[in-house]
């Protein structure tokens, strides 16, 4: 297993649209571990391998509470807390989907940012598992809100595109000019503690 670098806005290869995989291979499957492992080592929720400079549609979640995460159990759906995760997907594809939600998504890729973004409220899926079988499930909640997102980055696409457009363009132009603060050196208490308190939703 290692941890693998994790690209960032505005790096060009976060464009680059995935391949539908044919077969799990066993490279396929440690890619998969390693992108667990990557997602977990920066308490990350969601992680697709896009993002770790790999062309190809696979995407790794784990949406349960964690411990300090203001995430709890009780704020789980039903359905997502029937999930079983970690989830690993190869070729997930929605194919139905209904009503709308909004959520506050930050992203590992665009670290430090946190922007209300509009998605399904209700998803079924399709793909693979890690051992090539094809699986569908439905979910609500956190857990579809990250699939949708996960699967955004599959296409070349990041949360901050789709902030309205005055709002993306200031966004990505203040990012592209200052970069991303230091985690080391929080600006005040502040900012350190909005940080520690989000710090479970980075998708
Ligand atoms: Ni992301």
């Amino acid at each position: 297993m290692a941890i693998l670098e994790i690209l960032k806005f505005p790096d060009a290869r976060l464009r680059k649209k995935g391949v539908a995989i044919k077969k799990v291979t066993p490279e396929l499957q440690t890619l998969a571990a390693d992108m667990l492992e990557t997602m977990y080592s920066f308490r990350g929720i969601g992680l697709a391998a896009a993002q770790v400079d790999k062309q190809v549609r696979l995407i790794v979640l784990d949406t349960r509470p964690r411990e300090n995460g203001r995430y709890k159990p009780e704020q789980m759906t039903e359905l997502e807390a029937a999930a079983v995760q970690p989830l690993i997907i190869f070729n997930p594809v929605i194919v139905k989907k209904e009503g709308k939600t909004t959520y506050d998504e930050g992203c590992l890729s665009v670290p430090t940012y946190f922007e209300t973004v509009e998605r399904f409220n209700w998803i079924e899926f399709s793909g693979l598992n890690l051992q090539g079988a094809p699986f569908t499930l439905q979910t609500d909640g956190l857990l579809a809100i990250c699939i949708q997102h996960e699967i955004d980055h599959l296409d070349g696409k990041l949360f901050i595109d789709r902030l309205s457009p005055v709002k993306s363009m200031r966004l990505k132009s203040k990012i592209k000019k200052f970069g991303y603060p230091d985690p080391s050196h929080p600006d005040s208490e502040e900012e350190l503690d909005a940080e520690s308190e989000r710090e479970e939703h980075r998708l």
